[in-house]
């Protein structure tokens, strides 16, 4: 009888189950947003820790904000002129792009992009394998577009160069955009601090990815002059610098996170610029803070989160990037899930052919053990799977407004394995990815406001118009995302919202961190 009635789907929910799920909606709400007293402290930690970051040396235990120089003092006011390319390695795709600046004033062209998905073993291989594999993307790139450059015989003169190659072609110059903390000792040069997302290939931290970079391209036949190595928030920021000049902060949100600032060398007393470098700008350069790493025992964490943290490429590290980021949305939400499934059998019901299988099992094993059995039939397997619930089909349900959710119990069915799930049950999850989401929403804006409290912003007067720049999928793709971000920015000014908040403007920079390196290269070359 009782596998009759799992077969049907399991028993309808009762009474105690619905007010159960009311209750552990309730607790997750509580744990997941923080109350504004609990984030005040998690922001005033958030200002200690970019002190203390810009002051002492560089810890890298993944547990803090590693305020990094980056060597850029002056960022782009629109007047960079030219041809490069930008290589972008960051997530699991990478990108070459084939990039025009001018020739009027802001204007720049990505005149060509191939992007390419990295097979896991190459991002968790070998690390000169990766570089390698970088190299020959890079180099039957540029040989192509240089082909047809040469065949369409333009009128536009090639990107004037420096150093001509043993061919007497001019090295093509590079802008390579390399998302991962690096302690930089100039524009074109540092050494990998730590792996972070899945990246994992030995041999490349404490090394100069632009050498190793420089070395494969070597090997291949292909020699290029890198001229620029930074990361992506920097791209972003110098991406939309170079059309707006109120940009002052990067932000990326996407399969990680992060952000730079422009920042006073006053301030960063922990770092000797190179002699001149202090009087080529104004002064200021961009940090790379690694706010990835950032860790406060008040951050609003639940069982859940510590198991994705367990679980992950790289535990105990990067925290603040694990509650914030599409590598993890999507795998809390699906943890959480698992819990209230165990919690209230039969809110999630089980494919007939799947039970009966596990029935079978149990037959085949003489388990005989019922238990067994029902906890087949309540948690349906991809739920029980690590990364099934990706965090684009987070989105897709934070999105859905589909009557009845139609949207989302499609989606449960055909990501999550579930069978004729309820309006219920899809409201459920529903819930759970939007708390998720909204979490991640509120720790950017305090992050944000803590850079800009940090920099007196709110103080000046009259305050002045900041645009900050950001790219990653998560803000790119998820359009409700924003919305929680720009609502959660403004319900943390608090009374100060009304005057303050019409001042702050986010901006999408699509592709701002290719393109930030192809203008930071051309700078670079133009001495600029
Ligand atoms: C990770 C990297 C960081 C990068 C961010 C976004 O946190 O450590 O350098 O900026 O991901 O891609």
């Amino acid at each position: 009888a009782v596998a009759f009635a799992l077969l049907k789907g399991g028993p309808p929910l009762t009474v105690e189950d619905d007010n159960k799920i009311k209750d552990l909606l309730k607790g997750y709400k509580a744990r997941l947003l923080p109350s504004p007293e609990r984030l005040a402290e998690v922001e005033a930690e958030f200002l200690t820790q970019m002190r203390d970051g810009l002051s002492k040396r560089v810890v890298v235990d993944g547990k803090r904000m590693m305020m990094l120089p980056t060597f850029v003092t002056r960022l782009p006011d629109g007047t960079e002129t030219g041809e490069c390319y930008a290589l972008d390695l960051g997530g699991t795709n990478f990108r070459v792009m084939h990039v025009r600046l001018g020739p009027s004033k802001g204007e720049v062209t990505a005149c060509d992009v191939e992007e390419v998905t990295l097979p896991k073993e190459i991002y968790t291989g070998p690390g000169d394998k990766l570089f390698d594999y970088l190299a020959t993307t890079l180099k039957s790139f540029i040989d192509r577009h240089r082909g047809s450059a040469a065949a369409a015989a333009t009128s536009a003169p090639p990107f004037q160069q420096l150093q001509p190659s043993q061919d007497q072609q001019p090295l093509p110059v590079l802008g390579f955009c390399f998302s991962f903390a690096v302690e930089q000792d100039g524009l074109a040069s540092g050494k990998l601090l730590a792996w972070t997302k899945g990246f994992s290939c030995p041999g490349v931290v404490g090394n100069d990815p632009c050498a190793l970079l420089s070395a494969a391209l070597e090997r291949v036949g292909r020699p290029c002059r890198v001229a620029a190595l930074l990361n992506d928030t920097v791209g972003v920021l110098a991406a939309q610098r170079y059309l707006d000049s109120d940009t002052e902060i990067g932000v990326i949100i996407g399969t990680g996170t992060n952000a730079c600032y422009v920042e006073r060398l006053t301030a960063l007393s922990k770092w000797e610029p190179p002699a001149g470098h202090a009087a080529s700008g104004d002064g200021r350069t961009a940090i790379n803070m690694e706010w990835g790493a950032f860790f406060s025992p008040q951050l609003p964490r639940c069982e859940e989160d510590l198991q994705v943290d367990a679980a992950s490429p790289h535990p105990g590290k990067y925290l603040f990037e694990k509650l914030l980021s599409g590598m993890f949305l999507g795998e809390a939400a699906r943890r959480i899930l698992f819990t209230i499934a165990t919690e209230v059998e039969g809110l999630f019901r089980v494919r007939a052919e799947d039970v009966q299988a596990v029935l079978a099992d149990a037959r085949e094993a003489s388990i005989g053990n019922m238990a067994y059995a029902t906890a087949a039939a309540t948690i349906p397997k991809p739920l029980a799977t690590p990364g099934s619930l990706s965090s684009a089909t987070l989105s897709a349900i934070v999105h859905d407004r589909s009557w009845g959710l139609r949207k989302t119990r499609r989606l449960l069915v055909s990501e999550l394995g579930m069978h004729q799930p309820s309006t219920r049950a899809a409201a459920v999850v529903k819930e759970i990815c939007t708390l998720v989401a909204k979490r991640s929403a509120q720790l950017t804006a305090m992050a944000v406001l803590a850079i800009l409290r940090h920099n007196g912003w709110a103080e000046s007067s009259p305050p002045r118009p900041v645009t900050i720049a950001i790219d990653g999928g998560v803000y790119e793709r998820f359009t409700a995302y924003r919305a929680m971000l720009s609502r959660a920015v403004s319900e943390q000014l608090g009374e100060r919202s009304r005057t303050l908040f019409p001042l702050i403007k986010f901006v999408l920079s699509h592709d701002g961190s290719a393109l930030g390196a192809a203008v930071l290269a051309a700078a670079a070359v133009t001495g600029r």
